[in-house]
């Protein structure tokens, strides 16, 4: 069986005349936590877009378990065991937790929705491994308290866990986190870190995109850093903090800190 890779060879993808990535290659083993950093701008959200099928890439190759996976539909990438979560929260507002995570059950189920109006002893069956599974989920990320609260009026730091249940729903091999530690406390982002560790002991790869250097330096093990679409630098937290490329691209950003 082919080992749960994720290979990006030279991936480019242009909006208009601009290169938001340019010619980037990068691999992520299976049980990985891989980081991707650089400046505001810089392409990290678009590589995701590119992955997860959402902008597909014009150029390069994006290969998964040894297929070809560029030119997927975000539906087909998910079905082959690729989740991500987004920059910007993307919940139903007025649904309770668990129903917004149950919605990741549902992505991946393989019942149609006229089972909900007509359902069979197997679509009851299945309905009820599905909430067996986000009760689990409720307890995964502490969020069994919060059960029955429409999301919309609970904190960001919940509604980011309730965002990474729902993606955990789908049973996923890759978890692709675009910025999870935006908008949390101090608490909030160790509580994060934690997580994220409880994801890979499931031998879920991870591979995310933060700001936060203190999360990105303790919990990955390898990064790749990104300007103007480009790959700068590659290593280990400690090669990348000692790297003048990035040091470079780092003090000559506008905003210090601000990766
Ligand atoms: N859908 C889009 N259409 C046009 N330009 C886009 C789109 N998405 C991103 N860009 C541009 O691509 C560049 C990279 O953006 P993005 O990937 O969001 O950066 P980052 O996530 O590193 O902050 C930016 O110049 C941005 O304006
Ligand atoms: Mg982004």
């Amino acid at each position: 069986m082919a080992t749960k890779e994720l290979i990006l060879t030279n991936v480019t993808k242009r909006f208009g005349g601009l290169v938001a990535v340019d010619d980037l290659s990068f691999n992520v083993q299976e049980g990985q936590i891989y980081g991707i950093i650089g400046p505001n701008g810089a392409g990290k959200t678009t590589v995701f877009n590119c992955i997860t099928g959402i902008h597909p890439c014009e150029k390069g190759s994006i290969k998964w378990l040894g297929e070809e996976i560029r030119l997927l539909s975000p539906h087909q990438v998910a079905a082959r065991g690729i989740v991500r979560t987004f920059q910007t929260i993307r919940l139903f507002g007025q649904m309770s937790v668990a129903e917004n995570i149950m919605s990741g059950r549902h992505i991946k189920s393989s019942q149609g929705w006229w089972h909900g109006i007509c359902p069979t002893p197997f679509s009851r069956a299945d309905e009820h491994k599905n909430w067996d599974k986000v009760g689990e989920l409720l307890d995964f990320f502490n969020l069994s308290e919060f059960a029955v609260n429409p999301v919309g009026s609970l904190s960001y730091g919940i509604q980011r866990r309730v965002e990474m249940a729902r993606a955990m729903a789908t049973e996923p091999s890759l978890m692709i986190l675009d910025e999870p530690a935006a908008g949390l406390n101090d608490n909030e982002t160790l509580g994060l870190i934690e997580t994220i560790y409880k994801i890979r002991e499931k031998g879920i790869t991870i591979l995310l995109i933060e700001h936060d250097m203190d999360l990105v330096m303790e919990v990955t093990e390898y990064l790749t850093v990104i300007n103007f679409g480009k790959k700068i630098a590659e290593g280990t937290p400690g090669e990348i903090q000692a790297h003048p490329a990035v040091i470079e691209a780092y003090l000559g950003s506008d905003d210090d800190d601000d990766f």
